[in-house]
């Protein structure tokens, strides 16, 4: 399945905030904000999105096993206790023990993160799970794992403060290794990495800087390396301003991602507070109309949890609690989604007549595309039903739904 045939390439769920180290941690440790604001998106996604797919695709699976592949682990922990990505997709593992085995790599380069690490995947293996901490450079263990991995599918998550992983070794070597016989169950290969919004900023701006800078020709051509190939520069040359040069380059990341592994993509904005320059993007690819669909499901609760996080501090004092207003506001979005998304049926029933929600997910959810999710457009379905504009009473599996026009 091609990016184009997912329909999914142009859809950029632009969902949170600014401020943010190379890390995408907050920096200047504002008031009202979380000091992980932007990783509270990352590990929602994880969490939200990692046991669908595992159960799914384990299905067809042998022993039902699917394999995770952390490329970028951290120590597993935040220091205050927070679960890092690790911790937080071993209680996935947890919870999908008795029917999944959901076999978790870890690697992690630096030393004490790693022993931290280490201590966590000790724990884990104890209680049953599989996992498996490495130590050293990703590039070090990536075709040890990819060959533990032949025969199951393979989520690979990668993290890395900086640069991202190299074109090269994201297509040819990870998709590249997988068996291209099918793209479900056991084939299934899909990968979500961090491209990293801080880097494109200070990396582009070496092209026009007069200052002496004697590592300026390795770190553009590290860039070459992960954009895979000069195409960037003239993007970054091109663009207007910043924000501009970061949607421009991510974008062509993407597709370029995309048609040379022949997957559809999701492209996600993550900020640390709304209305601010974006830390980070999480692109995620994926060669099944399954995995996206799902994974537009899984974006849509993690920015719920995400806007959530960026709720100021209750302390009790308010005379009337923040989250009162922060669900009136949901029902609000909500009730706007609604909206246009029943305004988008019609259209696509007065334009081509009767159709399945599945294979027009994008005119459907189109000007909500990655923030409404299936229950929007049962809801949409249902109201339009009631004022007897869709023969579709709404019933059933959302993306089967053959919306018809009334009778
Ligand atoms: C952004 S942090 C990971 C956070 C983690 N994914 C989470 O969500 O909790 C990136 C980590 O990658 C590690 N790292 C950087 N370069 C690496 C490499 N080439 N191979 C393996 N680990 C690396 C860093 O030490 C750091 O702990």
């Amino acid at each position: 399945m091609g990016a184009a045939e997912a329909g999914l390439d142009d859809a950029v769920l632009d969902l949170s905030g600014e401020s943010a180290g190379e890390d995408g941690t907050d920096t200047s440790s504002p008031f009202f904000v979380s000091r992980k604001a932007a990783a509270v998106l990352k590990h929602a996604i994880l969490r939200q999105y990692v046991v669908p797919f595992a159960s799914k695709v384990g299905k067809y699976a042998p022993n039902g096993r699917v394999v995770y592949l952390d490329g970028y682990a951290g120590p597993g922990r935040y220091e205050d206790g927070t679960p890092g990505s690790p911790a937080l997709i071993l209680d996935s593992a947890a919870s999908l023990a008795g029917f999944r085995q959901l076999d978790c790599y870890f690697i992690e380069r630096n030393r004490r993160s790693y022993r931290s690490l280490s201590a966590l995947v000790a724990e884990a293996r104890d209680n049953g799970l599989a996992a498996h901490a490495l130590q050293g450079r990703m590039e070090k263990h990536l075709d040890s794992v990819l060959a533990a991995a032949q025969g199951s599918p393979l989520f690979a998550f990668l993290d890395p403060f900086g640069l991202t992983i190299s074109f090269e070794a994201l297509t040819k070597q990870i998709f590249g290794a997988r068996d291209r016989q099918g793209t479900r169950g056991r084939y299934a290969t899909e990968v979500l990495l961090n491209f990293n919004a801080n880097a494109v900023r200070r990396i582009g701006g070496l092209l026009t800087s007069t200052k002496e800078n004697p590592g300026r020709e390795a770190t553009l051509s590290a860039m070459d390396a992960a954009c895979g190939g000069d195409w960037w520069r003239h993007e970054f040359l091109e663009s207007d301003d910043n924000p501009q040069a970061v949607a421009r380059i991510t974008k062509g990341y993407a597709q370029r991602v995309s048609k040379a592994v022949g997957a559809g993509c999701w492209t996600v904005a993550v900020r640390n507070r709304a209305h601010q320059q974006v830390a980070y993007h999480l692109v995620y690819f994926s060669r099944h109309r399954d995995g996206l669909w799902i994974f537009g499901e899984a974006a849509s609760l993690a920015q719920v949890e995400w806007r959530r996080a960026c709720l100021p501090p209750d302390h009790g004092d308010a005379l009337f609690s923040l989250d009162d207003t922060f669900e009136e506001e949901e029902q609000e979005r909500q009730a706007h989604w609604v909206k246009r998304i029943k305004s988008n049926i019609e259209d696509v029933l007065r334009e081509r007549g009767d159709f399945t929600v599945g294979q027009c997910h994008a005119e459907v959810m189109a000007g909500v595309l990655g923030e409404a999710r299936s229950r929007h457009v049962k809801t949409a379905i249902k109201e339009l039903y009631k004022i007897g504009k869709t023969g579709c009473d709404g019933v059933g599996n959302v993306r089967e739904l053959r919306v018809t026009r009334p009778r």
